[in-house]
């Protein structure tokens, strides 16, 4: 089966160090397609170049988040362009395994290669998460029977968005499935409504003992406040704007 691998991005100075560190580990990996989906008002061309460059198949969408979102205490990051990426999956797409991909996150090759064969959803660790350092599902007997996470919040499925992969197939058989607009809550809300139970995962990762995804994160110089005398201010603001400082 293909695997479709889901990027959300979105443009800030780090951007195109992220986009080629991933780009760079997924070209080792056989029959891969790559959603890049773009929180930006038109796919950013600089990013369209730098996908032409890894030499693997993409599909680049733009998918902004709507001003409501963006202005919310807790916003909910990379949704809108999820939800892109699923509705072109829906109409794209016959069969294969879905997976989501945070641009700044750390993949381990064997990764793909254990979410492959995912015949619903299958589910593994991901290291640097929250407090504990990790969140797993809990296996015994081969089965998973709970969830170890530092922020169970009442979830059904206290899991991190790089923590599972869905089969195509059965992902279509569920037309209203969907990513809300629910910060902490995308992961949990998404995997209730492919109707999912316990009983259907798929540990993986030997038996979720194994740790191939890191939620690494990339520290964020804060918008610059110096004074810059040599250059026309008003074209360095329209810049700025641009990069959405
Ligand atoms: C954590 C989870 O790992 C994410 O899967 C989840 O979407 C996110 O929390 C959330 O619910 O807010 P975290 O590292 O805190 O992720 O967030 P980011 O890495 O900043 O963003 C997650 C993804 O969305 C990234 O691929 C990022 O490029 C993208 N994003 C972020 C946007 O598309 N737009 C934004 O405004 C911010
Ligand atoms: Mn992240």
């Amino acid at each position: 089966p293909k695997i479709y691998f889901i990027t959300p991005s979105y443009p800030r100075r780090e951007q195109v160090a992220e986009l080629t560190r991933l780009g760079q580990t997924l070209m080792h990996v056989p029959n891969l397609h790559w959603i890049v989906a773009d929180d930006n008002r038109l796919c950013n061309a600089m990013v369209m170049e730098l996908l032409k460059h890894f030499g693997i198949p993409f599909t680049h969408i733009s998918s902004p988040m709507p001003e409501m979102y963006r202005k919310a205490s807790t916003v909910p990051r990379g949704v809108a362009n999820r939800r892109a990426a699923l509705h072109w999956i829906q109409s794209n797409v016959k069969q294969g395994v879905l997976y989501f991909g945070d641009d700044d996150n750390t993949f381990d090759l064997r990764l793909f290669s254990e979410i492959r064969p995912t015949e619903k959803v299958s589910m593994f660790p991901v290291g640097l998460i929250g407090d504990y350092g990790v969140s797993s599902p809990v296996i015994k007997d081969g089965k998973v029977i709970g969830f170890y996470d530092s922020w169970p919040a009442k979830r059904v499925f206290p899991v991190d968005m790089a923590g599972f992969a869905v089969n195509i197939e059965y992902f279509l058989k569920h037309p209203d499935a969907s990513m809300p607009y629910k910060a902490g809550y995308e992961e949990d809300l998404f995997l209730r409504s492919l109707n999912l139970t316990l009983d259907d995962i798929e540990p993986r990762a030997e038996g979720c003992t194994q740790v191939l995804v890191w939620h690494t994160q990339t520290t964020k110089r804060p918008a610059p406040t110096v004074k810059i005398r040599k250059q026309p201010a008003t074209s360095l603001k329209k810049l700025l704007q641009e990069l959405d400082y």
